[in-house]
């Protein structure tokens, strides 16, 4: 066989592998997931933005080295490479004035550990770890259990032989 044709016919075995697809009816009933109801081929409008909740209440963390969530609104605030709405309240220098928790040593580490002088780059995005609270039901079950409730759970168990 020619060598040369080889890309050719890698290429065409690619193309019927693509074409042999499953092709699923497109009034088949659509999964379940953040639009529940019709089928695969239709577009249902978004739901509504959920309200934030603006009430200064902490939630529980479900484990240590989980952002908190926010307790407060951040509609409107800006974070690009000119500002940084979040810091103006919870950096070091700001936090006395506002009384905002400070952002933790964390924000501090470059990813060696190493704590530098300012926020550390890979912190600066805020909202890429830490999400406002919403008044909204989980979209998915969960049975999560915290460390807590599985400690009590062991001691509570009936001694092992
Ligand atoms: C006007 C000042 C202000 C701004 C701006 C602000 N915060 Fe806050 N933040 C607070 C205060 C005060 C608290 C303490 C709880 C409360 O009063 O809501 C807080 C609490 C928090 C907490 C909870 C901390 C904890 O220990 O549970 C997080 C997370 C947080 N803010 C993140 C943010 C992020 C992210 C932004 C930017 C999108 C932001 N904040 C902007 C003042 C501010
Ligand atoms: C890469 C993820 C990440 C980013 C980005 C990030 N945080 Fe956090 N943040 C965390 C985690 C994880 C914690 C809890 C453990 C810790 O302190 O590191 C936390 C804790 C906090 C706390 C509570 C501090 C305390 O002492 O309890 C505040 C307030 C906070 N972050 C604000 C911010 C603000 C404001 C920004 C943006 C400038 C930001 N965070 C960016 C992950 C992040």
């Amino acid at each position: 066989m020619n060598i040369r044709l080889l890309p050719l016919l890698l290429l065409a075995a690619f193309g019927m592998a693509v074409a042999a697809e499953v092709n699923y009816p497109l009034d088949a009933p659509a999964p379940d997931g953040r639009r529940p109801g019709g089928t695969i081929s239709q577009s249902l409008p978004a739901p509504a933005i959920a309200n934030e909740e603006n009430k200064d209440l902490k939630r529980e963390r479900n484990y240590p080295e989980q952002p908190p969530t926010i307790p407060h609104s951040i509609s409107g605030y800006q974070i690009d490479k000119n500002g940084n709405k979040c810091l103006a309240c919870h950096s070091r220098a700001n936090s006395a004035r506002s009384q905002a928790p400070m952002i933790s040593i964390t924000h501090y580490m470059d990813r060696d550990g190493q704590a530098l002088a300012a926020v550390s780059p890979r912190r600066y995005f805020c909202n890429q770890c830490h999400i406002s609270q919403n008044e909204v039901k989980p979209l998915v079950g969960n049975s999560f259990e915290t460390i807590d409730k599985l400690l009590q759970d062991e001691a509570n168990a009936p001694a092992k032989p």
